[in-house]
């Protein structure tokens, strides 16, 4: 396993570091959609907003590409999702609470590729019949109990090359045990369908997050 903590990383294409406001930041092209700033058609990806960019930003390589086919689990109203799908190819957004689906849905507007399903992760069988097998990635971020037992059950969509990128948050897991401890139990749970290939704590941008890729067993 490789544990990266410098900011030396693979960008995918369709993301690159540019500079805003005289801040550098990494940044993809599309529509805005938060109020990031802006460059002609280049957009800021905020990585305290974003987990997926904080953990690019952690120097983790996550094996994600230009035009990749993604499932990702945890849209919320499509802020980090929308960022993968100016540079991925199909993203499949399932988010379970019809609120930020809403807003979710005006990300999609200007992003064709981008497919909005209102559907709970952990059924990844009322979602089957939409998304294709083998994808080439899956990126998890639903911030709740059970996050290990989410990848594993959706897992069924990876191709056997592919890779999950997840971001674990220790206290949606448990409030009061160490962050420590919970990163050790769901390193276990994950280890019985995957293998872990690289992780990362997400600070200074999400206290008590750890990213982890990882790829099917
Ligand atoms: C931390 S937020 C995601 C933020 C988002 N990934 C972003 O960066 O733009 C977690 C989201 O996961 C959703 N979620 C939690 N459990 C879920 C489940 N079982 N199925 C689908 N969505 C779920 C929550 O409703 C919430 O919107």
């Amino acid at each position: 396993m490789v544990t990266v903590s410098d900011a030396d990383t693979t960008l995918p294409d369709g993301v690159q570091r540019r500079t805003f406001e005289g801040k550098e930041s990494l940044a993809t092209r599309g529509e805005p959609v938060y109020g990031e700033p802006t460059d002609g058609s280049w957009r800021a990806w905020d990585p305290h907003r974003s987990k997926l960019a904080a953990t690019i930003e952690s120097g983790l390589d996550t094996g994600l590409a230009a035009d990749d086919t993604v499932l990702y689990l945890g849209a919320a109203n499509g802020t980090t999702v929308g960022h993968v799908a100016d540079f991925a190819g199909r993203t499949y957004a399932v988010e379970f609470a019809p609120r930020p689906v809403r807003d979710l849905l005006d990300v999609c507007e200007t992003r064709p590729r981008l497919f909005p399903l209102l559907k709970d992760a952990r059924e990844p069988a009322t979602y089957a019949h939409v998304v294709e097998s083998n994808v080439d990635a899956v990126v998890q971020d639903v911030a709740t109990r059970g996050q290990a037992a989410v990848a594993a059950r959706n897992a069924q969509f990876l191709a056997d090359d592919g890779r999950l990128v997840l971001a674990i948050k220790a206290r949606s897991e448990d409030v009061a045990r160490e962050p420590q401890a919970v990163f050790e139990d769901v390193r276990a749970e994950l280890r019985e369908t995957f293998e872990i290939l690289a992780e990362t704590r997400l600070e200074p941008f999400h206290d008590d997050h750890l990213a982890l890729v990882a790829r099917p067993r």
